[in-house]
């Protein structure tokens, strides 16, 4: 089916309209998949508002963009067959390999040996079966829209400011979404460095230290590295932060049910760069590096168990930008390593 590179630019050339000559050469190679992948494309584009520096670089875009509609579409064929409980989609990482799609949408990788000063952990005693069945705290106010962090690895910082307007709302009943930017400006002790990466345990040291996280709206988000402004006016303070003990989903169901918990996880699979629906089961790997919120759990209707996640993404990612994680799995790491490293801050 593969039309020679001189034709498929030739077609490439023709910008959102295909021009007729290059739409019969192609028919004549049998390349009517090619046709519709290419339209396919152009139509992606103009929905993502992507534009390339050339036509070079869009033939290649297209290529990758072609691979991964083919790995998408053939996942849904054995989800749709099987009993897969989750499904992909052709969202805005479409035109990225996977290896770009880690380097930018990811952490550098959490540091697997950070040593984590014992911290107590205040809903050990909460009994499991008292909880509720299910939690949701989009439903309590607590949870802030979908964010997009773009170009910018600084995940962590969204996670922890998600935890922490979760907490604030429920020690103060208002919700305030808070700014991530200066976390990414002004937090450079520990693991924490702006776009390159960092840790929501020390990006909730970092508040703590700060006396505050100031509102989103008077600290905006730019996606990249700036100088810290120092704006800070307290509007959201934390009295400190706790680890949830490792590897134990069920010490994360007693706090998740207190209030929305930092995970981290590793977001770096290609199910997890296409994902679009349903919860997310299966083998994926444990080399933590994205941080995502727990902002609730339940269970389906055919008795899955799932944890409920905020992502940074926006919300053309995932189900609205949020994320079903299958929960209580036999690995005790949980899901993508959900339950290795979870915190959250206390008011
Ligand atoms: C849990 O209960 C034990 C035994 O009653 C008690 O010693 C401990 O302080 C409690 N932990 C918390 C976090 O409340």
């Amino acid at each position: 089916m593969g039309i020679p590179k001189a034709l498929l630019l030739a077609i490439l050339g023709c910008g959102v309209c295909l021009c007729s000559a290059a739409v019969l050469a192609a028919r004549e190679l049998g390349g009517d998949d090619e046709l519709a992948m290419v339209a396919r494309h152009e139509q992606w584009m103009v929905q993502h508002g992507r534009v390339y520096k050339d036509e070079t670089d869009k033939a290649h875009r297209f290529l990758v963009f072609k691979a991964n509609v083919k790995f998408i579409e053939s996942f849904n064929a054995a989800a749709a067959a099987g009993n897969r409980k989750f499904w992909l989609g052709v969202n805005q990482f479409a035109d990225l390999t996977n290896d770009e799609f880690r380097a930018t949408k990811t952490n550098k990788g959490f540091n697997p040996n950070v040593v984590k000063v014992p911290t107590g952990f205040r809903y050990q005693n909460l009994s499991i079966d008292a909880l509720p069945q299910t939690v949701d705290w989009r439903t309590k106010g607590a949870v802030t829209p979908i964010k997009d962090q773009g170009q910018c690895g600084c995940c962590w910082a969204f996670s922890a400011v998600a935890a922490t307007e979760g907490i604030v709302k429920i020690s103060t009943g208002k919700l305030t979404s808070l700014s991530e930017q200066e976390l990414v400006d002004c937090d450079v002790h520990g693991e924490d460095q702006g776009c390159n990466g960092g840790e929501m345990d020390d990006a909730f040291k970092f508040i703590i230290k700060n006396g505050g996280l100031t509102t989103e709206s008077n600290y905006p988000y730019t996606a990249q590295d700036g100088q810290c402004k120092s704006g800070s006016n307290g509007a959201a303070t934390i009295k400190g932060y706790e680890d949830v003990p490792a590897n134990d989903e069920a010490a994360l169901m007693k706090a998740v049910a207190s209030q929305p918990v930092s995970v981290a996880v590793d977001g770096g699979d290609m199910t997890f760069q296409f994902y679009s629906g349903g919860v997310m089961t299966g083998s994926c790997g444990t080399d933590l590096d994205h941080g995502i919120a727990a902002i609730g759990y339940g269970k389906t209707s055919d008795g899955t168990k799932y944890w409920l996640m905020k992502n940074s993404w926006g919300t053309t990612w995932g189900e609205n930008g949020f994320l079903r994680m299958e929960k209580d799995i036999a690995d005790k790491k949980g899901m993508c390593g959900l339950a290795m490293q979870p915190s959250y801050p206390t008011a």
